[in-house]
């Protein structure tokens, strides 16, 4: 990352005697001065439906808009295909689907057509259909047909080259609705995006269609999971839980379009899909089983937030007896989690596939409550979290804005910040009341760069945490939001966004490299970290893990030059002759990744020489870092 002479200026100032830098920036870790324990917790994720997070995102499906909804327009992502001089049309048929949750379906009237000149639908997901060599894509769908034993073919193919990357034919279609499942095996194709699944038949019939699906191989090879490469970013974070649903997304813009959990669960044929708040429509194949699926392969525990009765549009649900049902209704979800098969709810995931209880420790009520104009929220906290408490006593509950009357176990606050405001905002916890609630933020960014945070922010971002970690005795638990985008044109609502993808490909922001570099790297308690004389823009935490002898420094660089800091290990016996040292840096600030520059801004680690307990380390212009050491 650093040009030539600038490595040379660092080397010759590591080499300059300590005593040299008595007025120089300085940095005294007082190592045997533990201040207070590290939260567990400190890092992990907040996830909602937002920019193709989960449909167009982590959720693997490959088919947009699986099911034709009611807000589906002019059936434009289910294109007809006429090859030669075939004929077909194709509409929405509301007379009625594969179940009483998936009414509309797709007609697909071909009057002409034949083997070779066939006729049918195309599906182009989600800007296209990834296409991998020598992979098993496993597909599904429902159809009934006027012409029953009507062979159907599937094709995936190119559609640039044309291509057909995969082919195979379904039989048995009859005049009721059935479901149907096929596999796609591709040979020595290369790897590509832009490729359609498209279903066709060889004569003049109509059939109709639903729930057409088509998964690549997942995460942990589960059915119906989470696309890997995404999976595996998330997994170097190492997260210790995931906030789900929302954000926005659990409270929906209208109440009837909130995240209602029941009709999450279960076979898809029984999910009618929701409208988001974020302008599409989900197809709810990420369900609360599979949140806590998510949960389960990295991990990490959920916290659970639940609807509270307030949606954007400002919509509410009066404390009381119109909001009992909205209590019970997060006693069943509570239930559903964490219920042994023999409870009502546990039974219900068990037939769902999971037998065993997950395990569950925060409830969220709700979501940025402070914007519900009717001022509700106190009341409405208070009965969810009696009801809960009553039922779960030893559930950590959380309340997204302070509240009267209750006082919370946990309070979630949200931070969007300018890179200047992250930089000042860097000690805002330091001397925050310590017997109130515990603090949980649970959003947080530093908004520069689109679609994903540049350098700037992650400078912003790793100084914000330096605060966070140092108060980890307070704030147990942190996430940064959003977490996804899907960088295609259109896919994105709000910027910037930790990881970025498409089809194909995947990458991590600077920003989220500094999260990797700040999680995989924490002590179990906190010791000071005092800079002297140091610009305003560099900042440091420290923690230590006793057991192991190793203590993490982390010194954030936000200015243009690079900074000699004299660190003073005090109270140390002795350091290991050799350091480790992790460091992000690049030459501007608005140096970034992107879906076709992915590593442009990555850490890199090196062996650092330790000259005693007392050594000067340099640090590049923009840099974030860690200093590994063993004591
Ligand atoms: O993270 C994007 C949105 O910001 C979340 O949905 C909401 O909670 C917050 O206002």
């Amino acid at each position: 990352m650093n040009n030539p002479s600038t490595v040379t200026a660092l080397f010759a100032a590591a080499l300059l005697p300590f005593s040299l830098f008595a007025q120089s920036p300085s940095l005294t870790i007082q190592v045997d001065r533990p201040t207070a324990t590290v939260s567990p917790t400190l890092y992990g994720l907040m996830t909602e439906e937002i920019n193709y997070s989960y449909d167009g995102g982590i959720y693997g499906e490959l088919i947009r808009d699986r099911t034709p909804s009611q807000a589906w327009d002019a059936l434009r992502l289910w294109p007809m295909v006429a090859r030669g001089d075939s004929i077909v049309n194709v509409s929405a048929d509301d007379s009625g689907g594969p179940s009483p949750a998936l009414t509309r379906s797709l007609r697909v009237t071909v009057t002409k057509a034949s083997p070779a000149s066939p006729a049918g639908v195309e599906n182009g997901g989600y800007w296209g259909i990834p296409v991998r060599p020598d992979t098993v894509y496993t597909g599904s769908f429902y159809a009934k047909a006027d012409s029953p034993g009507i062979p159907v073919t599937v094709t995936m193919q190119n559609d640039q080259t044309g291509a057909v990357a995969a082919s195979t034919i379904v039989t048995g279609v009859t005049g009721e609705w059935k479901r149907f499942t096929f596999t796609l095996k591709t040979g020595d194709v290369p790897a590509s995006s832009n490729n359609h699944l498209i279903l066709t038949i060889a004569q003049p019939a109509t059939i109709w269609l639903n729930l057409v699906s088509l998964f690549p191989p997942t995460y942990h090879d589960r059915p119906g999971g989470n696309r890997a490469d995404l999976m595996n970013l998330l997994a170097a974070m190492q997260p210790k839980f995931l906030r789900l649903p929302g954000g926005n997304y659990l409270e929906g813009e209208h109440i009837a379009e909130r995240f209602d959990w029941k009709k999450t669960i279960g076979p898809w044929v029984d999910r009618p899909t929701h409208m988001s708040p974020w302008h599409y429509r989900s197809s709810d194949g990420m369900g609360l089983l599979e949140f806590l699926e998510w949960c389960e392969d990295l991990k990490m525990q959920p916290v659970l937030a639940v609807y509270a009765g307030y949606s954007l549009a400002q919509e509410h649900i009066d404390p009381g007896p119109a909001l009992e049902p909205y209590v019970q209704d997060a006693l069943d979800e509570i239930e559903y989690v964490t219920g042994s098969a023999d409870t009502k709810w546990g039974a219900e995931r068990a037939k769902d596939g999971h037998p065993a209880p997950f395990p569950l420790r925060y409830i969220e009520v709700g979501n940025e409550d402070q914007f519900d104009h009717s001022h509700s929220y106190d009341g409405r906290f208070a009965q969810f979290y009696h009801a809960i408490k009553q039922r779960y006593p030893d559930l950590q509950i959380i309340a997204t804005t302070p509240v009267k009357g209750v006082v919370p176990d946990v309070l979630d606050e949200h931070f969007y910040m300018s890179a200047a405001q992250s930089f000042s905002e860097a000690h805002h916890y330091d001397a925050a009341d310590r017997n109130g609630p515990k603090i949980f933020v649970g959003e947080w960014a530093t908004r520069e760069g689109d679609p994903t945070p540049d350098l700037q922010a992650a400078l912003g971002d790793a100084a914000w945490l330096t605060g966070l970690e140092r108060n980890s005795d307070l704030v147990i638990m942190s996430s940064y939001a959003p977490l996804f985008v899907n960088v295609n044109p259109g896919g994105m609502q709000w910027a910037p966004d930790l990881i970025g993808y498409d089809a194909l490909s995947s990458y991590g922001s600077p920003s989220y490299f500094a999260q990797v570099m700040f999680s995989t790297h924490l002590g179990t308690e906190i010791v000071p970290a005092a800079l002297t004389n140091a610009p305003p823009r560099v900042f440091a935490s420290a923690t230590r893990n006793d057991a192991t002898h190793t203590l993490f420094v982390k010194v954030v660089n936000a200015t243009s030059t690079a900074q000699s800091l004299a660190i003073d290990f005090a109270g140390v016996k002795k350091l290991a002759p050799q350091a480790k040292l992790t460091s992000m840096s690049g030459k501007t600030p608005n140096a970034t990744n992107s879906i076709t520059h992915p590593d442009a801004v990555v850490p890199v680690v090196r062996n650092v020489a330790v000259a005693g307990q007392k050594f000067t380390q340099a640090f590049a212009p923009y840099s974030v870092n860690v200093l590994e050491l063993s004591y």
